[in-house]
């Protein structure tokens, strides 16, 4: 899928008009009216909240962008996909979490600063089951100076979806103290036919008791 940037002036409206609504799917906790900027490959951008993208676009990690940037601030990232079935309940499922996020002041892009704490979650595209369209919610908040990563959710970063699955943020978020997000977004993905070359990794080590699931 090939996406024009659009124009700044109209860029920075958008911009402003989303600063008034809420970030994250009707109902999700946490939430911020704050909205994170979300760039696939070259130019690829969610053209409204909520809107869908395809496995293809979503193969790699965004870039990540912010409009007021803070310059001495450290970042950590999360994308979680919300729709998750498993015995027949809803779940979330951990598909990145990146700390030592540090902001470029000139774009307001939040790029991977030398590493001050260990654990991390690969990015793992999204791929939904057939017939189903899943929410993508990415999070950014503060990274504290004496930031500790929580070790009870070290299970989580193993690059398998049994592992990343029954990721609980708001849990995360009160083990690490963090704030609420700085800012938020998601999009939506259809699960699609076939073995195109956007499988993640992480679908490719999918277990087979997990495969309707995904
Ligand atoms: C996460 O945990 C909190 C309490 O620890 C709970 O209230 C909430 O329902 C959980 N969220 C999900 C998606 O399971």
């Amino acid at each position: 899928m090939e996406q024009t940037l659009l124009p700044t002036v109209l860029l920075a409206v958008l911009m402003i008009a989303k600063t008034v609504q809420g970030q994250t799917p009707p109902g999700l906790s946490p939430s911020t009216q704050t909205h994170l900027g979300l760039t696939f490959g070259k130019d690829i951008i969610p053209p409204r909240l909520g809107c869908p993208l395809t496995k293809a676009d979503t193969t790699s990690a965004p870039l990540l962008t912010l409009h007021d940037v803070s310059r001495d601030s450290t970042y950590l990232a999360f994308m979680i996909d919300i729709d998750v079935l498993y015995q027949c309940s809803t779940t979330s499922l951990l598909h990145w979490y990146e700390p030592d996020l540090k902001p470029d002041i000139e774009t307001g892009s939040l790029v991977a600063s030398h590493r001050t704490t260990s654990a991390r979650a690969e990015y793992g595209g999204p791929a939904p089951p057939l017939g189903t369209m899943h929410r993508y919610v990415s999070f950014l908040f503060a990274q504290p100076p004496d930031y500790v990563f929580p070790e009870q959710f070290m299970r989580f970063m193993a690059p398998t979806i049994p592992a990343r699955l029954g990721f609980n943020l708001s849990q995360f978020v009160d083990a690490a103290g963090l704030d609420g997000p700085v800012a938020a977004s998601y999009f939506t993905v259809e699960g699609s036919e076939g073995t195109d070359v956007a499988e993640s990794r992480m679908s490719v080590t999918k277990s087979s008791c997990f495969r309707t699931q995904f």
